[in-house]
């Protein structure tokens, strides 16, 4: 079995090495341009190792079959897939993203399409080497970062993006959810995160997910505003580093995050709504078993949205003392 890892890593580093090229020729072009269109630069494009899976239906495994791997193992390694008709590359005409475990070590791709098509990114299947829950995209240079903190985003180009933009602490869990293996592997190099996930509906769930989790194994969290951007990529791509920095320095603590998502399913307006809202934060707020940081967090709600602090520690305890 250890004999067939190594195999695997072998032929992922391979098929890394077969994209990287491929991207450099002349089928690959229009992978190169569309990178380029998307601002990253020659630097990035050799440091995160992008690649380009070209038109043909199975080049990429008449390579590795070259190279005398037998069909289980490739087939094993998620890179092809075989059908009655024959076998087939998984990705193709599709720009290419390896994806490096903590050693540098290539375990798994994701592949995006040029224009609309779907699905956006095709993800490498699950294998002997590859648990999506256990790894971090980027997290290979993150964890070199001098910064304290970890910046926690979606995806692959807000990785490089930020990493681009010299933000080199990014790191992003691909197409699944941020699970307590990611918090705990975030753990051994640092105590505080910074979601950085896309300002829509599912990002905002993702990071409301995300937070329980970081806290429960030690991390503490805060969020950053994207707005009026979507994700990281694009805030960069049209406020620039500066802009992003600031924005990092005034990222929200996590928990006056949740309040304020909270508040949107109630109309403020509305006397009986807003009561409710209270009553609502007021519970939240009994989630501190600590008198004292229960006290520190019920001022910080009063303040940020514009409660008497008496009236409001008033609630919490009466709440906390029907428990
Ligand atoms: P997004 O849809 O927000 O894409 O998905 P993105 O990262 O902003 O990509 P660009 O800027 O359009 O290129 C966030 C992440 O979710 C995963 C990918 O890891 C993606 O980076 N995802 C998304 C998939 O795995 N498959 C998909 O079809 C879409
Ligand atoms: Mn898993
Ligand atoms: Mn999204
Ligand atoms: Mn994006
Ligand atoms: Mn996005």
């Amino acid at each position: 079995k250890a004999d067939k890892r190594s195999t695997l890593l072998e032929i992922n580093k391979l098929a890394a090495n077969y994209f990287y090229y491929q991207l450099h020729q002349s089928q690959g072009k229009i992978g190169y341009d569309y990178f380029r269109k998307r601002e990253l630069s020659d630097d990035t494009i050799r440091r995160f190792g992008l690649g380009f899976a070209n038109k043909t239906s199975n080049d990429l495994y008449q390579y590795l079959r070259s190279k005398g791997y037998a069909d289980e193992i490739l087939r094993d390694s998620g890179l092809v897939t075989m059908e009655e008709r024959g076998t087939y590359d998984k990705f193709w005409n599709r720009v290419m993203f390896p994806i490096m475990d903590v050693n540098n070590r290539v375990i798994g791709f994701g592949g995006r399409v040029m224009g609309d098509g779907t699905p956006k990114y095709l993800n490498s299947p699950e294998t002997l080497i590859f648990d999506k829950s256990r790894n971090l995209y980027g997290l290979n240079y993150a964890r070199t970062s001098r910064e304290k903190y970890m910046l926690a985003c979606e995806g692959y180009m807000d990785v490089i993006a930020m990493h681009q933009a010299g933000f080199t602490n990014a790191v992003a869990s691909l197409g699944t959810a941020f699970t307590t293996q990611h918090a705990v592997l975030l753990k051994r190099y640092t105590d505080t995160v910074i979601l950085t996930y896309d300002s829509d509906g599912a990002g905002v769930k993702a990071a409301l997910r995300a937070i329980p989790i970081l806290k429960e194994v030690g991390i503490s969290t805060r969020v950053l505003n994207l707005k009026p951007y979507k994700d990281p990529d694009e805030f960069i791509k049209n406020m620039g580093a500066d802009a992003f920095r600031e924005r990092i320095a005034n990222a929200q603590n996590s928990f006056l995050f949740e309040i304020d998502v909270l508040k949107r399913e109630y109309d403020l307006e509305d006397p009986e709504q807003k009561t409710k809202f209270y009553n609502a934060t007021a519970r939240k707020l009994l989630e501190f078993n600590e008198a004292l940081e229960r006290d520190n967090y019920t001022r910080a709600v009063a303040q940020a949205q514009f409660i008497p602090y008496e009236d409001l520690r008033r609630l919490v305890n009466r709440l906390g003392n029907q428990l």
